[in-house]
């Protein structure tokens, strides 16, 4: 029996790099190569990298330059970079980083095999083309191991909004859509493997419109069909734009079981002058009233955005305005950045503002969103809750999984198993997380 040689993936970024890190180790398997978790076991080490934010795309360049004492050490280690960095600087990283033996950008995952097979041979590739047939459709099935209750299954990728500050139009390309009956066998498939909750990934997820049997389907009518999967008991998405909320969705979050009660829903600023700048093409007064009707459908939903501060141009007064929105929608939980220039897109170009003033920006809008969130999370405390049991917690005897809000809860008591969901009700709210009894059924 010929020994199988050891693969390690670092996973940088966002939750469809965590996708596509799992179908790229199982593509890998075909090649030969079985799973590690140490890079010091590895034959081969593989960067799904982040190009979101310029620190992301840095530590990229770190990492490689703390391997390079390992490859001293083991001449036949093979180095690979994938992800959005690969797709955005990889014929500069395959001049600069000799050691460096292959660079795969996103939408070429399926040609690994073949990738790998010529670096074993000793030379170097590169694959940053956006081919036209799909990744997904030739990258092996999914093997049948059985897996945790929860997973990612990425339905849509790419964007067309081109915002003017961000890179993923011009890493992931174009906005495309996975045929409806390739999400629904997949789907399955998790299920048949114990999984319990998928959350349907994509760039800009809300504008799926993938291919069905009768025409093309809305992410409303994929989460439909997917809330007829036997076994399946939770459907999550994101991420959305505003732009793509159709009436369809809305009204999915109010009379579909299975959708739960969370939306990520990225706004960026509270400023209609920097909203314009952004290319946003909506105001924050649209967004304002898009929450109103989607929580007329569902009161209880539990809202999440991402914002950033310091965009090019922004004064003290758009900040406010960003502040006030934050106030008028009460987030259950938020994502804060710093701008970040980055090369090719159109903010790049324009008058930065102040770092020191970005800084204290950053603080005060992390301060308002963080007591925000404490109260949402404080408000749970006397709540009955649907916990998803994913696994034992640090104490003996703990369990933890996730409300239907995705709130993180700690049960003390013997009796869930991961996989179950159990009622619970909420006793106390801890610093990042809830502690909750069981109750009744
Ligand atoms: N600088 C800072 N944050 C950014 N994002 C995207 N591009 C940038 C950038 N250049 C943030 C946005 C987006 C999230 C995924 O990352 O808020 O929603
Ligand atoms: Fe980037 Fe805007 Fe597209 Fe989101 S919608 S991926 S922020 S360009």
């Amino acid at each position: 029996m010929t020994a199988h040689k050891k693969l390690f993936i670092k996973t940088y970024g966002c939750q469809m790099n965590v996708y596509d890190s799992e179908r790229m180790s199982e593509a890998m398997e075909k090649a030969g190569y079985r799973p590690t978790d140490s890079a010091e076991d590895a034959d081969m080490i593989l960067l799904n990298t982040c190009h979101i934010r310029e620190k992301a795309a840095e530590k990229v360049y770190s990492e490689l330059g703390r391997f390079r004492g390992l490859k001293a050490d083991k001449p036949d280690l093979k180095i690979g970079v994938a992800g959005c960095v690969a797709q955005a600087e990889g014929e500069e990283i395959v001049r600069r980083q000799p050691l460096v033996d292959l660079v795969v950008g996103p939408q070429s995952y399926h040609r690994l095999p073949e990738m790998v097979a010529k670096v074993d041979s000793g030379a170097r590739a590169l694959d940053t083309d956006f081919p036209a047939e799909d990744k997904f459709e030739h990258l092996s099935a999914r093997p049948k191991a059985a897996r945790g209750p929860t997973a990612f299954l990425t339905v849509q990728e790419g964007c067309d909004k081109f915002c003017a500050f961000c890179v993923v139009p011009y890493t992931r390309g174009a906005e495309v859509s996975r045929p409806a009956d390739r999400v629904l066998t997949e789907a399955r498939d998790l299920v048949d493997r114990g999984v319990r909750e998928i959350t349907l990934l994509g760039q800009n997820v809300n504008a799926y419109h993938g291919a069905g049997p009768d025409g093309d389907w809305s992410l409303a009518r994929l989460v439909r069909e997917l809330a007829r999967v036997d076994g399946l008991e939770r459907i999550r998405y994101t991420t959305s734009h505003p732009n793509d909320m159709e009436d369809d969705l809305i009204a999915a979050h109010g009379d579909e079981p299975k959708l739960m009660p969370y939306l990520h829903l990225p706004v960026q600023s509270g400023s209609d002058r920097i909203l314009k700048r952004m290319n946003r093409s909506h105001t924050a007064e649209s967004y304002l009233r898009l929450i109103e009707r989607i929580r007329a459908a569902r009161p209880d939903i539990l809202m999440s955005g991402d914002f950033i501060v310091g965009f090019p141009e922004e004064t003290e007064a758009d900040f406010q305005a960003t502040l006030d929105l934050v106030q008028a929608v009460g987030y259950g939980y938020a994502y804060t950045f710093k701008y970040s220039t980055r090369p090719g897109t159109p903010a790049a170009e324009r008058p930065q503002v102040d770092p020191a003033e970005a800084d204290d920006r950053l603080q005060r809008l992390q301060a308002l969103i963080h007591r925000q969130q404490h109260e949402v999370q404080d408000a749970m405390v006397g709540r009955t809750v649907k916990v998803l049991f994913e696994k034992p917690g640090r104490k003996d005897g703990q369990m933890v999984g996730k409300s239907e809000y995705l709130h993180a809860v700690h049960v003390d008591e013997a009796g869930p198993q991961t996989g179950q969901i159990r009622t619970v009700e909420i006793v106390k709210s801890g610093a990042n997380s809830l502690f909750g009894k069981l109750s009744g059924t």
